[in-house]
This record gives structure tokens, C-alpha cells and sequence, in this order.
């Protein structure tokens, strides 16, 4: 067996947790491989919705296992959080949720220095979700970090103070206070009790070896999809730097999150929005600051599931995705959020770039960068609701096109048109 990835080609919230979802009874494992709770995924059925930061989003199904890999960073006061949410759901969450020894630990202090960093930068801040993401992969990297596993172990205290004492002294260097510092609305002292209650919940959750428990898994002929966080454009190495997020997105990132050979990799389902938006800072060439780009967002509900900001919106992007689409290997799309749409006469997609003069389908060394202007193609709109439809047959002939269009752009096949954030508001090509 191979390990089929699932992936964000844009700046994340394409709809990742909606696909999981989906697909979840055709797997065995649901994986996820990196990022933490950054993520957001919404999931949506029968008049329920829940948003995951954590945990993957097949969850819901009591027969997938769910694992949370070594790639992925852990914040026991969200997962505990999260966990809590699910119950109150009437969601079990036992043996099914599985968690890496290996996988990192987001402490207080890297919350705290987060915010630190951030105010520093003034009008140059990446626009993070402040969930201590950049400091917890950078001692990940600088081999300073706290793992799961370490909480089994005695000197584990030591080691928390030893981290503490030493990222409070940096936040001393840019002249704050700790102590005046609230996180989730808490003060720091406050947060940081809770956070230590909150390791309760972790040290019962069910640890593994992720590495050997995947690869037996995919021996014993299980089969096992991998769930990406963010997208391809907030990939630490190809995103638009360094407006990105502190991990790979990409299909490679699933290689190390999890501990699986690139030989094992099989089918890379890569989604995207039928158009762009972006949360936080950072450039962004097809962005509208026009009524469209308001109708997109108010019609699309275009506000973020952790932080609740207004994400930015503007049209489709395909060189941009023709990209995504390389780096990750994908060989299927899914296309969500059609359904928003549908009050558009006249839709346009970016097709080239503008640089220097010059017209280009290649995204310059820099990446995505505020110098690229891009070239519009018109495409006619369907203005007809996509409410109800089942059967790819019965979309109107304008949908088709669109969907057609950005096939024959991007080279590969788009297999599902999603029309609505609900699961059966999910239409096969
Ligand atoms: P993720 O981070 O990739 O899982 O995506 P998010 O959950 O952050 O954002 C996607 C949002 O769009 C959520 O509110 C979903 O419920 C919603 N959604 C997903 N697919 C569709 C769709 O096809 N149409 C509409 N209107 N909403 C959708
Ligand atoms: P999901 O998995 C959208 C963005 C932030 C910010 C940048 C860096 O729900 O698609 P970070 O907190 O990682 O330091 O923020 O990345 N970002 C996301 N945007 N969806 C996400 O996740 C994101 N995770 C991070 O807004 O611009
Ligand atoms: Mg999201």
C-alpha cells in the first residue's frame, strides 16, 4: 500500500477538512503531518459544525484511526480544548486518536514570543495566528525543543524551566514585561497554570512511534491518508517568503511528518478555492480591494476559523496553482467553494504575470512577490444557483467550461466540484 496525501495548493482554508471528510470511510488512517494549531479545518454534517485545529478530520468516523505525526507541533491547551469541543459533540475520541512521541511541544513562552516577534516587526508583520508556531519550529531546528515523549520522562520539569528561563530572557531584551502579556485572553501567569493542567489530558492520550506504526500500517495492507495544514504558497521554502508559515506544506513535508519513503507516496489530491483568498500579511497579485472582492468575502463567509480575521480575496490564480501543482506532484484536484460564484456574470482568472514588461506563466526566484502583476482572462459566469445539484451532468454549461479551462491549464483533473461547506454538498466529476 501507498500513503495518498491531501493537500492546500493556495494559502490555506481551501476546504481541507470538508475533503477529509469525505474521504475518510475509504481509509483506514487519517494522518496528519505537520503545521499545529495554525489550522483550522472545518468539517460540517447533519446541522453540525466543528472546526479542528489539531486533531485530524477523520475524527468523526469511529472506524479511522487518526494520527497526529512527528511533523505536526502540539499545544496541550488547544488539543485539550479541542478534545473537550468533540465530547461536548457527542464525538468519541479514544483509541482512534493517536499522537507522536516524536512530535514537538508548543510551550507558553513560544506563544508569548510570538507575540514578541510580531510586535517588533510593526507594518512588516507576517499576519501570524499567534499560536507560537515560528518559535516552536525554530527550536525544533535549533535542537532546543520539548517533545510528547519528554513528558514521559522524569527530568521533564528541568527541561521546561530550562526552556522558560531562557525564552523569557529574550523577551526581556525587547523590553516587555511578560507578566502584561495575555494570551487567549489570559494573563501570561494564568495561561501558562492552564497550560500545565492541560498536560493531563496529553499524558493519557495514546502515544506511538508513528514511523513504525505508518509503515506496518501500509505492510498489513491499510491504507492511509495523509492531511495536509495551510498550502503550498505558505511552504516555508516556496512560499512568499517570508510571508509563509514555519513548515513544508508540501507533499515532501508529508515524507518527513511522517516517516514515510517518497516510494510510498501515492495519490497527491491537491485542492483549491475556484478563487484566492489569504489571511495575514504578505503579497497576493490577483487580490481585489473592489466591491467583487467584498462580495467574494461576504458571499463566501471569508472570515478565518481560528482567528475570525477577513481573509483577503481576489480571483483564481493558475500559474500560481500550475505551480502547487508541481511542487507537490499532484495528479488530482479538487475545486471547492464554486457555489460562491454563482452571482457573477463575468468571472476572471489570472493566466500570466507581468515582469519588467514582460509577460510570464513562471513565477520569478523570489516567489510570489509584490512586484508581479498579473494578466486577466475573462470567463462568463453562470449567475444560476448550484443548489441541490448531485450530478456533475446537470451543472450549467458555464461551470463545466470554467472547470474545463483550468483543467487544460493545469494539465491534470479536477474530480471533485464542491458547492457548499456541508459533506453531500459534494458533487464527482
Ligand atoms: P481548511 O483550513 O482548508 O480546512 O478550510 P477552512 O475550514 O479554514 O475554510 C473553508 C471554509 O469554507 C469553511 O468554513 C468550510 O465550511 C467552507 N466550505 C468548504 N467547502 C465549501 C464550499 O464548497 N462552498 C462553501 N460555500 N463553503 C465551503
Ligand atoms: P489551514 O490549515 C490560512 C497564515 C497566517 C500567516 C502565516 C503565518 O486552516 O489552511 P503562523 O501562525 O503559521 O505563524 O502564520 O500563515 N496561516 C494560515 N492561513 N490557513 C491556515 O491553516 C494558516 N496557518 C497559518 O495567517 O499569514
Ligand atoms: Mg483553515
Amino acid at each position: 500500500m501507498k500513503v495518498d496525501v491531501l493537500l492546500g495548493l493556495q494559502w490555506g482554508d481551501e476546504g481541507k477538512g470538508k475533503i477529509v471528510d469525505v474521504l475518510t470511510p475509504k481509509y483506514d488512517i487519517i494522518a496528519r503531518f505537520q503545521g499545529g494549531p495554525n489550522a483550522g479545518h472545518t468539517i460540517e454534517f447533519e446541522g453540525n459544525k466543528f472546526v479542528l485545529h489539531t486533531i485530524p478530520s477523520g475524527i468523526f468516523n469511529a472506524n479511522t484511526t487518526n494520527v497526529i505525526g512527528n511533523g505536526v507541533i502540539i499545544d496541550p491547551y488547544v488539543i485539550k480544548k479541542e478534545l473537550q469541543m468533540l465530547n461536548k459533540g457527542g464525538i468519541a475520541v479514544d483509541k482512534n486518536l493517536l499522537v507522536s512521541r516524536k512530535a514537538h511541544l508548543i510551550l507558553p513562552t513560544h506563544r508569548l514570543l510570538d507575540a514578541v516577534f510580531e510586535k517588533a516587526k510593526g507594518k512588516n508583520k507576517i499576519g501570524s495566528t499567534l499560536k507560537g508556531i515560528g518559535p516552536t519550529y525554530t527550536d525544533k531546528v535549533s535542537r532546543n525543543g520539548l517533545r510528547i515523549g519528554d513528558l514521559e520522562e522524569k527530568n521533564f520539569d528541568v527541561k521546561y524551566n530550562k526552556s522558560r528561563n531562557r525564552h523569557l530572557d529574550t523577551v526581556m531584551l525587547y523590553d516587555q514585561d511578560y507578566e502584561d502579556i495575555t494570551i487567549d485572553g489570559l494573563p501570561f501567569l494564568e495561561y501558562e497554570a492552564a497550560w500545565h493542567n492541560a498536560l493531563e489530558v496529553v499524558h493519557k492520550m495514546h502515544k506511538i512511534n508513528n514511523e513504525y506504526y505508518l509503515n506496518n500500517a501500509l505492510e498489513q495492507g491499510r491504507s492511509i491518508l495523509a492531511e495536509g495544514a495551510q498550502g503550498t504558497l505558505l511552504d516555508i521554502d516556496f512560499g512568499s517568503y517570508p510571508f509563509v508559515t514555519s513548515s513544508n506544506t508540501t507533499t515532501a513535508g508529508m515524507c518527513v511528518g511522517l516517516g514515510i519513503a517518497p516510494s510510498k507516496v501515492g495519490k497527491v489530491y491537491g485542492i483549491f478555492k475556484a478563487y484566492c483568498t489569504r489571511v495575514g500579511s504578505g503579497p497576493f497579485p490577483t487580490e481585489l480591494f473592489d466591491e467583487a472582492g467584498q462580495k467574494l468575502r461576504d458571499v463566501g463567509n471569508e472570515y478565518g476559523s481560528t482567528t475570525g480575521r477577513p481573509r483577503r480575496c481576489g480571483w483564481l490564480d493558475l500559474p500560481a496553482l500550475k505551480y502547487a501543482i508541481m511542487l507537490n506532484g499532484a495528479n488530482e484536484l479538487m475545486m471547492m467553494k464554486t457555489d460562491v460564484l454563482s452571482d457573477f456574470n463575468q468571472i476572471k482568472v489570472a493566466t500570466k504575470y507581468v515582469i519588467k514588461g514582460k509577460e510570464t506563466e513562471e513565477l520569478p526566484g523570489g516567489g510570489i512577490t509584490s512586484k508581479l502583476k498579473s494578466v486577466f482572462k475573462d470567463v462568463n459566469g453562470w449567475n444560476k444557483s448550484l443548489e441541490g445539484i448531485e450530478d456533475y451532468d446537470h451543472f450549467p454549461e458555464e461551470v463545466k467550461q470554467y472547470v474545463k479551462f483550468i483543467e487544460q491549464f493545469v494539465g491534470i483533473p479536477i474530480k471533485i466540484v464542491s458547492i457548499g461547506p456541508d459533506r453531500t454538498q459534494t458533487v464527482f466529476t
